[in-house]
């Protein structure tokens, strides 16, 4: 592995600059270029992160090379060695319940299929990755967001065509038993995924739950829940347009909940009845050029197109600009916000070879889909759908300027008036983002503790202050040190039990760093800070915390490079 020729390279998204480790992979006579890690925004961190990604895969081939010597080498350095734990679904569930991530909603009541209430930690995780999302999509010069209401006028899914088309058929395996449902060319087709047994046909069904608008029988109206975001984008349109002045090429982007009614939630939060969505609906005039496609050049990615699907072949490694010159992803619009959301993941810690993108068939496309792409995930149950891209044309404005018989068209450059095109939406459920963080941090240490390596902008926690003993000259400080680091960040106080367990405790749920008050600290102002990945300690000055945890957090800055190493026996 080390062979392969490792570089790092720059990469612009949304006007920032990040930088990523890519990897020269011969495979016979072709040599491809694989992006094997994010490295943070600037250079020198990058350059540093590089080394130690090397020195790691060096101490990997040197484990293979020759284990005994490994051994004694560990025996000699006693440094913590980190592992990624693979975790079934329902391991990931129970972890989630034991330390405050997720339960099952109402448990004392034995929870509800589909529902789920997020816990003390698991809350924080999500609002830091709705936010992040946030920022890195809508923080842009052709990018708006909107809050729409979840339950909207009843019309508003009769023109989207989710009354009338939004339909899937229930079956049962007539051997197992096993509930799901089926889209409707698959009638007839269809086998139990669980045991390959027949289904019997239930009939269809609309996922859409219904409620009743005013209190009084006979006088109220049916309505929606909404079973996605993207249609207020499209009703109000004509709207945000006029008041935030856009113009074509734009998006809109909208994050919140969606509900669907779906006849068997399965495999934790993966299928819920009730999660929520961050979607971009982007808007272009038909043929409109993408005038960010250097973004995707060097994006290595494995490709599953409707060919290979139906050709029983292999998913291919493909550079996202070298498939959309190959018209294997027709638009370039769709290819370039591929790129994006596959950029974030990495950017958040995510280990590229857990994605691919897969087409839709012709056959299981969305009834306004023009060609549809999904972002996979490598979960434990297998690939799953993580993120959809569907090129979704002119279809939903047209139905609604139809069934309103409001004109949803707009002017152009040349001041003509015309329909725009939704070239791609990009849309992710939040909890699916949610679980592929978790699986993605879930590291065990050396002693099979947990060491939940989030990136800092996820962590729930960022900073944890201990006072050494408890006593009141160590406890004022400590006190002193969270009432400034919590005017930012959600930071946790604990004076209870050893140093060792208060470290455990907060690796386990991905805290990104300890600080501690210790004799020192009452005669110099410094407290020591330990890295969550490396247990490593440096001692810093108390007045500059603040500074430091917001260069890690925003900036991606090391922790360690902030002061002097200081050794302890406790890591
Ligand atoms: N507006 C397009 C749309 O809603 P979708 O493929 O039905 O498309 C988009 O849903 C994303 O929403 C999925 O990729 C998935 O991440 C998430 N999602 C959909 N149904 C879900 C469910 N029952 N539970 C959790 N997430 C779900």
């Amino acid at each position: 592995m080390i062979g392969d020729k490792m570089y790092i390279v720059k990469q612009k998204v949304n006007g920032g600059e990040y930088y990523y480790l890519r990897k020269a992979v011969r495979e016979g006579k072709k040599v491809t270029s694989k992006c094997v890690a994010y490295l943070g925004k600037s250079l020198k961190g990058a350059e540093i992160k590089k080394k130690e990604i090397e020195e790691k895969l060096l101490k990997g081939e040197n484990k293979n090379k020759n284990m005994d010597e490994k051994n004694k080498e560990d025996k000699g350095n006693n440094k913590k060695k980190m592992i990624h734990k693979d975790l079934t679904i329902d391991e990931l569930a129970v972890f989630c319940k034991r330390k405050g991530f997720v339960y099952a909603s109402g448990e004392i009541y034995g929870g509800l299929g589909g529902f789920w209430d997020f816990g003390h930690l698991g809350s924080e995780l999500k609002k830091n990755i709705k936010e992040n999302w946030w920022k890195y999509h809508v923080y842009r010069d052709d990018l708006v967001g909107i809050d729409g209401s979840i339950i909207t006028n009843p019309k508003v899914w009769e023109a989207s065509g989710h009354v009338k088309s939004f339909v899937d058929v229930a079956v049962v395996c007539k051997k197992c038993k096993n509930k799901t449902k089926i889209d409707k060319h698959e009638v007839g087709k269809a086998k139990c995924d669980k045991c390959g047994g027949e289904f019997e046909n239930k009939g269809e069904f609309n996922p859409m739950f219904t409620t009743q608008i005013g209190p009084i029988k006979g006088d109220s109206t049916l309505a929606y829940l909404r079973p996605e975001t993207a249609q207020l984008i499209f009703a109000d349109f004509k709207l945000i347009q006029e008041n935030a002045r856009l113009q074509l090429p734009f998006g809109i982007a909208q994050v919140g909940k969606s509900f669907r009614n779906e006849i068997s939630p399965r495999e934790f939060l993966f299928r819920s009845r009730e999660f929520e969505q961050m979607e971009i609906e982007y808007f272009i005039e038909a043929g409109m050029k993408c005038s960010h496609m250097e973004e995707t050049k060097g994006i290595n990615i494995l490709v599953y197109d409707e060919y290979m699907q139906k050709s029983n072949s292999e998913a291919e490694f493909i550079d996202l600009h070298d498939a959309w010159k190959k018209a294997i992803i027709k638009t370039d619009w769709h290819a370039y916000w591929i790129a994006q959301e596959y950029n974030w993941f990495l950017s958040l810690d995510c280990n590229s070879d857990n994605f691919r993108i897969r087409q839709h068939c012709s056959d299981e496309k969305s009834h306004y889909a023009i060609d549809t792409w999904d972002l996979e995930y490598k979960f434990p149950m297998g690939w799953r759908e993580l993120q959809g891209f569907a090129n979704r044309g002119d279809y939903d404005l047209k139905q609604h300027q139809n069934y309103s018989k409001q004109s949803m068209e707009i002017m152009n450059k040349e001041q003509k008036k015309i329909l725009p095109h939704v070239v791609c939406e990009p849309s992710l459920g939040v909890e699916r983002a949610f679980l592929v963080f978790l699986f993605e941090a879930y590291y065990q240490n050396e002693k099979s503790e947990v060491v939940l390596k989030l990136n800092p902008k996820l962590a729930p926690i960022k900073a944890a202050v201990f006072p050494i003993v408890k006593q009141p000259e160590y406890e004022q400080i400590a006190e002193s040190i969270v009432n400034e680091l919590r005017k930012d960040w959600n930071v946790l106080y604990d004076k209870s039990g050893s140093i060792g367990r208060r470290y455990a405790r907060n690796d386990e749920i991905g805290t990104i760093a300890c600080i501690t008050v210790d004799e020192q600290s009452l005669k110099d102002k410094t407290a020591t800070l330990r890295d969550r990945d490396t247990t490593e300690q440096v001692r810093v000055k108390i007045s500059e915390l603040r500074e430091i945890m917001r260069e890690v957090i925003n900036d991606g800055a090391n922790i360690l490079e902030f002061g002097k190493k200081v050794n302890t026996r406790i890591k």
